[in-house]
């Protein structure tokens, strides 16, 4: 590779996915000589130990120059083999049984470690493919973002039975490479015909996972003294990689005496149960937590939806077109955003539609389990874009990280600081523009690349959701990366979008900010500038230098007000404040 590192898109694209499409690393010729081999071969499996020269080709993939070089930067130096290579095929795949995988309970051995800069991604499935594969063809499929999702896979999300629309199929060429983080829940679904799809599984290079093949492994290598001790002790003197140790032996305890589990089921106490009492909807949990947005159904009744959109039109002449927020992006770029601001202030009976959104229980439920009590919300505005309006490039994510805004998940709690709620007061059907996210980049640690905040090249990351009217749609708005496709519908867009923040932060600042206001005028009096910048109240932390703040030059503490890309509340000031604060006093 000519390359030293993967791309900030790739790690991106893994880190977010937990997966990353190669397009092309084997050419036609290379296809080709698997192909026969597998042909003369015959069989789905054991293509490592066929007679030479079947095997060759595939002994030399295991160790492709290109694999090799993702496989060291995605799963860390030493990685190796852990199952003979197979075809992803109904021969070796239970094709009707659940999807595998998940990251909770937490599987040390195959999960995905991220700290500092560095991955080590503990288990990865590299798939070959060798045919063509087309969207909607079945074989290979899995659910992206699952080997960073803290919640246990729901068990209709696993069969099928009802996958939330969770479920992807990743369409591949000929010759392309996908590797999978072992963590991700997976699967083999029926196929139209066969599609080969030739899968290695790799692991850490000390990561304990399958017992190997060979006839050693059966052996079990106890000395005999073994014998004349209990089944308990033998459990803690295991070797691991022989077959008799593979899953390694469980022993259950209480504390008082000690026991061989036979299911060989991982016991792991922990000091907390799940509450079958919380209130929470636990596939809409699940849901949340895994992509960082969620959609309820049919919120709003004909009723509502009529008196709503009645409103909207009655005060058509309010609407203003606000500036275009496609930042240079190619596929979003249009005419300014027309919105309608003031909606709780509409004279009645106008603004009860909109107040009937305060404090909905329905809506307040799901915000108390995402973020905790205390949240506060903006007034909300009607986003009125009608054909030609812009998009709004991609924004905020997991990575930078800040507090006001971010997404952290403990102990069975969301701690969701900022959260959006949009009400759907018109249908939003696919393609013809309208919110759009990255599923998962709420938990995100790679910089958003360039080409998805644009949405030009979002390497199938970007999701535009489908909705229909009455539709409520949460997003965690400072992690979660949003935005908006170019509004290509005829019917202009009608969404009522409303702003909470957390009772921990301040989002916008506001006139308490100010230290007279905050401490009275005897408190600050005779302060000086330095004093009194840290003396402000609560204001908007916007990731950059956005408030009046200290520095110390050579030795001296000076104050500094300039300002930095982040957006400002209308209290920041950008000049020394004493003099401010003389003149109010002389008015
Ligand atoms: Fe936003």
């Amino acid at each position: 590779m000519d390359r030293e590192a993967m791309s900030n898109e790739e790690n991106y694209c893994f880190d977010v996915a937990g997966y990353l499409h190669i397009p092309g690393v084997l050419n036609r010729g290379e296809v080709k000589a698997l192909n026969e081999a597998l042909d003369k071969g015959g069989q789905s499996e054991g293509m490592l130990r066929w007679d030479s020269p079947l095997r060759d080709v595939f002994r030399d993939l295991m160790i492709h120059p290109q694999l090799v070089w993702y496989l060291n930067q995605i799963v860390g130096y030493g990685f190796r083999l852990d199952r003979e290579p197979e075809l992803l095929c109904d021969e070796t795949w239970d094709v009707g049984a659940p999807l595998v995988g998940g990251n909770e309970p937490r599987n040390p051995a195959r999960a995905y470690y991220f700290q500092n800069g560095r991955r080590y991604c503990q288990a990865v499935r590299a798939i070959w493919a060798l045919e063509d594969v087309e969207e909607g063809d079945g074989g290979f499929v899995m659910v992206p973002c699952t080997h960073k999702v803290n919640v246990e896979t729901p068990e209709d999300v696993a069969t099928g039975e009802d996958d939330m629309g969770l479920t992807f199929q990743p369409a591949l060429k000929a010759g392309d490479l996908f590797l999978v983080a072992g963590t991700v829940l997976q699967g083999v679904r029926p196929s139209k015909g066969t599609r080969r799809l030739l899968s290695y599984e790799y692991v850490g290079r000390a990561a304990i996972q399958s017992a190997g093949t060979g006839p050693m492994v059966a052996k079990d290598p106890s000395p005999e003294w073994h014998a004349a001790i209990s089944p308990e002790q033998r459990a803690s003197l295991y070797k691991p990689d022989y077959e008799y140790s593979t899953p390694p032996p469980v022993v259950v305890t209480d504390g008082e005496t000690v026991k061989l589990d036979e299911s060989r089921e991982v016991f792991h106490p922990s000091i907390y149960s799940r509450d079958p009492n919380s209130n929470i909807d636990e596939k809409e949990f699940y849901f949340w937590e895994l992509n960082g947005y969620l959609i309820l159904k049919g919120v709003m009744d004909e009723e509502w939806l009529e008196k709503a959109n009645g409103a909207v039109d009655k005060f058509e002449d309010r609407i203003v077109v606000q500036e275009e927020l496609s930042r240079g992006s190619k596929s979003l770029a249009g005419t300014g955003r027309p919105v309608l601001g003031g909606l709780l202030d509409l004279p009645e009976p106008y603004c009860e539609p909109f107040r009937k959104m305060v404090a909905h229980p329905t809506v307040q439920h799901r915000l108390t389990w995402m973020g905790g009590s205390g949240a506060r919300m903006s007034g909300p505005s009607a986003f009125c874009s009608v054909q030609g309006t812009s998009g709004h490039a991609l924004h905020d994510a997991g990575e930078p990280m800040y507090p006001p805004m971010g997404y952290q998940f403990q102990n069975g709690r969301s701690y969701s600081e900022a959260v959006t709620v949009t009400w759907q007061l018109r249908d939003v059907p696919p393609g013809l523009g309208g919110f759009a996210c990255v599923p998962g980049s709420h938990k995100g640690k790679y910089p958003t690349p360039p080409g998805v905040r644009s949405c030009d090249d979002h390497m199938g990351l970007a999701k535009q959701l489908v909705m229909e009217a009455g539709d409520v749609l949460f997003f965690a708005d400072g992690s979660t990366t949003h935005g908006t496709t170019a509004w290509k519908n005829p019917i202009p867009r009608r969404g009522i979008l409303i702003k909470y923040s957390s009772r921990s932060f301040h989002r916008s600042g506001g006139e308490m900010v100010h230290p007279w206001n905050r401490w009275g005028d005897d408190m600050v009096e005779g302060m000086t500038d330095a004093h009194l910048a840290v003396m402000r109240g609560t204001d908007r932390d916007a990731r950059d230098y956005n408030v009046p703040r200290l520095e110390v030059k050579d030795g001296e503490v000076e104050v500094s007000y300039e300002r930095g890309q982040a957006l400002y509340s209308g209290e920041a000031p950008a000049t020394p404040v004493v003099e401010q604060m003389r003149n109010r006093r002389g008015r």
